[in-house]
């Protein structure tokens, strides 16, 4: 991270400074990722004022601008894997859930969404050698579906697996939730999530790992008819896009679920798809589609992907956690 602080950036003067910590923008990372309307927004200044600001945050905190490759294969060195527990669905996506990236649970009812983030919960704070990212979670729970006790036998599950003495306790610990009311405090919630990212980095336990769960369960109760959608969209494109900068900001995996609904004019392939429209279909980097099988088993598609190939892994649920079938 940059040494230098908000107040130190040209134009920006003591009361800019505190305007933009009150938006979230707390550190000059923050500042430069950020769009000039959005900045100009919240720190009542102009455009071009918030222009200039964020090229100064850019070049402070050596982001942004034209890269050449090299510096690009360097970056992406730092992504992490993150194991799901199961060999052939780590197989599927080149090692596990990435870092600095969205992945994108979608299913209906019961095909494992809330199950796969619980999971995720709990192998993110593995050390890398258990494919874990040595991290803390937080979670932005919309439906008040998040386990304790599920997080529990799952640590349970892993502790047998391994032959190691984990304690559930300590786990529990570092998953950070929060209850998103309404879709407006759902993307609140981003910015106090970085507020706690950065603290919990400070204290040597840094966030690897964002779930929401689920993403548009608000925003579809809200957002109802016609009329709405294209305010709806850009809400969402908003929230999107915060999640995104989280994950880059704190080399986190972020992790996003979804619900699907009937496609009417689908006369071929599978009738479902998931809600969202382009907005979450062009943001989330990887896309996972979740279907019941047979028992406990379930079947993951990876749908759409920047660099790898689509496939398909079978996964169980069980009381342990998830597993190879
Ligand atoms: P929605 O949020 O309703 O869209 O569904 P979801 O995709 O989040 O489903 P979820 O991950 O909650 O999956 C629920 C299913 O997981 C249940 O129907 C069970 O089959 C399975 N499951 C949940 N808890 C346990 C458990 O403790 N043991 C076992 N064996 N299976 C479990
Ligand atoms: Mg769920």
């Amino acid at each position: 991270m940059s040494e230098i602080t908000l107040e130190e950036l040209p134009g920006v003067g003591p009361a800019t400074a505190e305007k933009l910590k009150e938006a979230g923008f707390n550190t000059v990372e923050a500042v430069a990722v950020a769009s000039p309307s959005e900045l100009a927004t919240t720190a009542e200044i102009g455009e071009s004022t918030a222009a200039k600001i964020i090229n100064a945050a850019r070049q402070a905190a050596d982001i942004g601008g034209f890269e050449t490759g090299d510096v690009v294969l360097e970056r992406r060195k730092m992504v992490g894997k993150l194991t799901t527990g199961c060999t052939e669905f780590d197989e599927m996506m080149g090692g596990g859930i990435e870092s600095q990236a969205i992945t994108e649970l979608y299913g209906e009812f019961g095909s494992g969404k809330t199950q796969l983030a619980h999971q995720l919960a709990v192998n993110v704070q593995m050390d890398r050698e258990h494919g874990g990212l040595d991290g803390s979670v937080i979670i932005i729970d919309t439906e008040n579906t998040f386990r304790p006790e599920r997080i529990a036998q799952m640590v349970k599950g892993l502790s047998e697996k391994y032959g190691m003495e984990l304690d559930p306790e300590e786990f529990l610990q570092n998953i950070h939730v929060a209850r998103a009311y309404n879709s407006n405090h759902q993307i609140l919630l981003v910015d106090s999530a970085t507020d706690l990212a950065n603290e919990l980095r400070d204290m040597g336990k840094p966030v690897r790992l964002l779930i929401v769960d689920s993403l548009m369960a608000h925003f579809r109760a809200e957002y109802v008819g016609r009329g709405t959608l294209a305010d709806r969209q850009q809400k969402l494109n908003k929230h999107m896009h915060g999640l995104l900068r989280f994950g880059d900001l704190f080399n986190a995996c972020v992790v996003v679920t979804n619900q699907v609904m009937a496609k009417p004019d689908a006369f071929f392939g599978d009738p479902t798809r998931p809600v969202g429209g382009h907005v979450v279909g062009h943001t989330a980097t990887f896309r996972l589609y979740l279907r019941k099988s047979k028992g406990d088993k379930r079947i993951i598609r990876l749908v759409d992907s920047p660099n790898l190939p689509e496939g398909e892994a079978v996964i169980a649920v069980t009381t342990d956690g998830l597993t190879d079938q």
